[in-house]
């Protein structure tokens, strides 16, 4: 647990904390609404907003929204009577580039699934709307073809009916003192449920509430805000060893105080490869963890470089970048053997309350001898308003108050394997899932050394 700064508002905080002020602003909102009058030329909601908020927006805001790792959209835009409601507020989620989340730039576009891209003729055609009074309109004028994505499923969960549910034993009491805690928590599967070494094809968190601040996990990666379930293209996949307990690495954070207490019941769901399927790429990951740096108190822009060689011909799949709240920007680049420079994902603007993966549409090819070219941008002055405080240096380390600059990347050798899903495992597949358990709770438990509080487990 930080002892250090207080107060430190977060967006993801401010959802939490922020419903009166939020509701000021929506009768303040309505207000305005009402006092302009309507002007025969303005946008109105039918027939000029919806079918914007449609293909951009109701993804995430629509009735019933997906969680995107843990925190679900504070309103539906395909209401009129919300989207009214929040109009000065979606006026200045979009001019500030906050709504649609995401940190890829413009020039990757096309590249990576479920992009987020607002064109600006949109843009500008919502602020119009907000602008000139966010008049309703007639709804014949609203097209029938609500393309605003799938329905949650039946079964509660995005991936479908899981194979495999397991979930925390009791819930886990995060309490009024707590600002900031990672405790490491084992998750014991159902007795007889996982006797065997299964193939993940899909994986999904069911965070048990929108304070969870960031989950990192066995095999999913890591639950954070931004990312939504997992899925692995057709024949890759990842090995799950049978194992007693699935070993998670949760991080609370929240505003400490009076009644802030909060419990949470986390749950993890599978989706596992059925018998005869073929695996050819075994994913692995790499956080590529840079460490051994010093940012200085006050430095509003500074940078560090780390590189990675490529030993064998990969697919690159994805690109998971971190740092905390000083964190700026981002660059992946590769140098391939010929010398040629590509940048493979450039976050001109990080914001840490969306740590996305950036999951290639087709993985790409990297050959053997390429060099991963890895920079991180820090901002450790007065200037960051998420700076928890600029007076002081600031090195790598686990707690939101220290730094990170990590590049974590996922992929897979070239080389096809044609493992048989059901017929016997290579060894050195079933080694390496074991090896790679092993280390995550060895990891894990350095990660939490002098703060594993573990008194939940005996609490009632
Ligand atoms: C990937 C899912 C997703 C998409 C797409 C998305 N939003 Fe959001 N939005 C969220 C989530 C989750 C929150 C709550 C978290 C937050 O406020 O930081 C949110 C919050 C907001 C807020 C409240 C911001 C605040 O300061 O509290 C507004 C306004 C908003 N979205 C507008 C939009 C608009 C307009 C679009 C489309 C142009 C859009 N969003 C697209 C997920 C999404």
């Amino acid at each position: 647990m930080s002892n250090r700064s207080k107060t430190n508002p977060t967006s993801i905080q401010h959802v939490m904390t922020g419903a009166a002020s939020k509701a000021a602003m929506i009768m303040a909102s309505s207000l305005l609404a009402t006092a302009i009058h309507a002007q025969s030329a303005a946008p109105t909601f039918y027939a000029d907003a919806l079918p914007l908020f449609e293909k951009n927006c109701a993804a995430c805001h629509k009735p019933d929204g997906p969680r995107v790792g843990g925190i679900t959209a504070p309103m539906s835009l395909v209401d009129y009577n919300q989207a009214r409601a929040w109009a000065p507020m979606i006026r200045n989620a979009l001019v500030t580039g906050y709504m649609p989340p995401w940190g890829a730039h413009q020039r990757h576009r096309g590249e990576f699934k479920d992009e987020r891209y607002i064109d600006e003729t949109e843009k500008a055609t919502l602020i119009a709307w907000v602008d000139g009074g966010a008049l309703e309109g007639s709804p014949n004028a609203a097209k029938a073809d609500a393309s605003s994505g799938a329905d949650m499923p039946e079964s509660g969960w995005w991936i479908g009916e899981p194979d495999l549910v397991v979930q925390f034993e009791k819930p886990v009491k995060v309490a009024d003192n707590i600002e900031d805690w990672q405790p490491t928590i084992q998750m014991p599967v159902p007795e007889g449920a996982h006797t065997e070494p299964k193939w993940i094809s899909k994986a999904e968190l069911n965070p048990g509430g929108p304070w969870v601040h960031h989950i990192v996990s066995s095999h999913m990666g890591v639950g954070v805000p931004g990312r939504g379930p997992f899925t692995y293209p057709e024949g890759w996949g990842v090995l799950m060893p049978e194992d007693p307990f699935i070993t998670v690495n949760m991080h609370y954070h929240k505003n400490p105080g009076e009644g802030t207490a909060v419990t949470d019941m986390t749950k993890a769901g599978f989706v596992f490869y059925e018998d005869g399927a073929v695996i050819d790429h075994v994913v692995e990951t790499n956080l590529l963890p840079h460490k051994g740096w010093t940012i200085p108190a006050g430095d509003p822009n500074f940078e560090v470089n780390n590189t990675f060689e490529i030993e064998e011909d990969i697919y690159l799949l994805s690109m998971g970048p971190h740092m905390h709240y000083r964190g700026k920007a981002m660059r992946y680049e590769v140098e391939y053997p010929d010398g040629e420079r590509e940048t493979l994902l450039w976050v001109p603007d990080y914001d840490f309350n969306w740590q996305f993966l950036y999951e290639y549409k087709e993985p790409k090819f990297l050959p053997a001898g390429s060099v991963m070219h890895l920079s991180w941008w820090f901002d450790n002055s007065s200037e960051n308003r998420f700076n928890p405080d600029p007076t002081v240096d600031v090195v790598y380390g686990p707690e939101t108050t220290d730094e990170m600059a990590n590049a974590r990347i996922y992929y897979a050798p070239t080389t096809k394997r044609g493992i048989v899903v059901g017929e016997e495992l290579p060894q050195d597949v079933l080694e390496t899932a074991r090896k790679a358990e092993q280390q995550r709770r060895e990891n894990s438990e350095l990660l939490v050394l002098g703060e594993d509080d573990t008194s939940w487990l005996l609490e009632e």
